[in-house]
């Protein structure tokens, strides 16, 4: 199947109101053309909510749905070449497989010949060609998801969206699928917008992440960004990281601030400008913290191991400074030092990855 000319999608002050429920808020979101971006986020964001306006499934409160700079808010969902996947494969029953890929091209009254070709490619493309007779009932989950892809695709869409596409897989199956959804959505070039709350399967297909709370965008970002540098604390926190730190503010600059992390100092990189004297909050994840013995000259906090665990391929310590628990990770390699629960340690924090939450 050939590359698709790829579209943007931008989404300008979207609302959607149930009642006087605000699921989705003056959102706004600009997707590149050709790339996948994923909204992440706890059940009951606003996920599908945001997938369901832009698919034409839900009506819009207020603001705007501009595909290739033109608003498609009040195109009726079937003029609106929008390929979309759900959760539960949505699979035509009494269809066969063959049948169900072909739909949206009669529907779309593409002549015989070419629906025919179209749907022998899009069934190749998902490796399906061999089952092309079978029905959805005598298929495994993830046949059927595949399945459901092609018929996305079949129709050449502007935008593919998939709503937590994998979300009803086992996980052997589901990280399998992960890379042929990534390999296929690369390959088409088909502006994608995928949602999930599961942060791995965001972290590895997406270009660009979109965090969401309460019907809004927390943080928009490359996964490695994300990963590295969450702004706030419930990305932070959504992310997994443990190490969040309410802190005060001892010295400030243009550049960095100074805090106070269990009676010591640390400096932090960051251009907000906080006032002394200001509380605050503090990010770090474990990795980023490397456990050096107590007389090592560089700056860090001087802590004691409470803990140590050789996990997979992790050495997991929890270390306490006053009141303060810090995890931090060392790789589990024959070449690291093992520090013994008691022990005094220097546990220096990489400032590139040391982030003052936004509040
Ligand atoms: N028809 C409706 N009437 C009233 N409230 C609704 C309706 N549909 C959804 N909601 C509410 O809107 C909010 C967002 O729902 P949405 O389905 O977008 O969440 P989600 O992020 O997709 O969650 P999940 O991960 O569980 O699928 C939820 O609080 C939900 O209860
Ligand atoms: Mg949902």
């Amino acid at each position: 199947m050939e590359t698709l000319k790829s579209s943007t999608l931008q989404l300008r002050q979207l609302t959607k109101k149930y009642n006087n429920f605000e699921a989705v808020r003056d959102l706004d979101l600009n997707v590149p053309s050709g790339s996948l971006l994923t909204l992440l986020g706890p059940s009951g964001c606003g996920k599908s909510t945001v997938l369901r306006m832009i698919a034409g499934f839900l009506n819009v409160t207020s603001g705007e749905i501009l595909v290739d700079g033109k608003d498609i808010s009040r195109v009726e969902p079937n003029f609106r070449d929008i390929g979309m996947v759900f959760q539960n494969y949505a699979l035509f029953p009494h269809m066969t497989v063959e049948s169900n890929v072909a739909f949206g091209l009669k529907m779309r009254g593409v002549a015989k010949h070419e629906q025919a070709e179209r749907v022998r490619d899009a069934l190749a493309m998902v490796q399906m060609t061999h089952l092309a007779d079978r029905y959805p009932s005598q298929l495994s989950g993830g046949q059927q998801q595949r399945v459901a892809l092609a018929r996305a695709v079949v129709i050449k869409p502007k935008l593919l969206l998939l709503d937590e596409p994998l979300g009803a897989l086992d996980r052997h199956l589901r990280e399998g699928l992960q890379s042929e959804l990534r390999d296929l959505q690369r390959q088409l070039g088909i502006t994608s917008i995928l949602v999930t709350h599961d942060q791995d399967e965001a972290l590895y297909l997406s270009d660009y992440i979109a965090v969401m709370n309460g019907g809004c965008i927390e943080q928009l970002d490359t996964p490695i960004a994300l990963y590295d540098r969450p702004q706030t604390e419930f990305v932070a926190r959504f992310l997994g990281v443990p190490n969040i730190f309410a802190s005060t503010v001892v010295a400030s600059s243009s550049s960095e601030v100074t805090v106070s992390l269990g009676g010591q100092n640390i400096i932090v990189p960051t251009d907000t400008g906080k006032t002394v004297g200001s509380s605050c909050k503090i990010s770090v994840r474990p990795s980023h913290i490397e456990v050096a013995r107590s007389e090592d000259p560089r700056q860090g906090v001087t802590a004691v191991i409470k803990s140590a665990h050789e996990l997979g391929e992790r050495i997991v310590y929890h270390c306490e400074v006053a009141d303060l628990k810090i995890e931090a990770n060392a790789p589990r390699i024959s070449s690291s030092e093992r520090f013994a629960v008691g022990q005094s340690v220097k546990l220096v924090l990489d400032p590139a990855h040391t982030v003052l939450l936004r509040d």
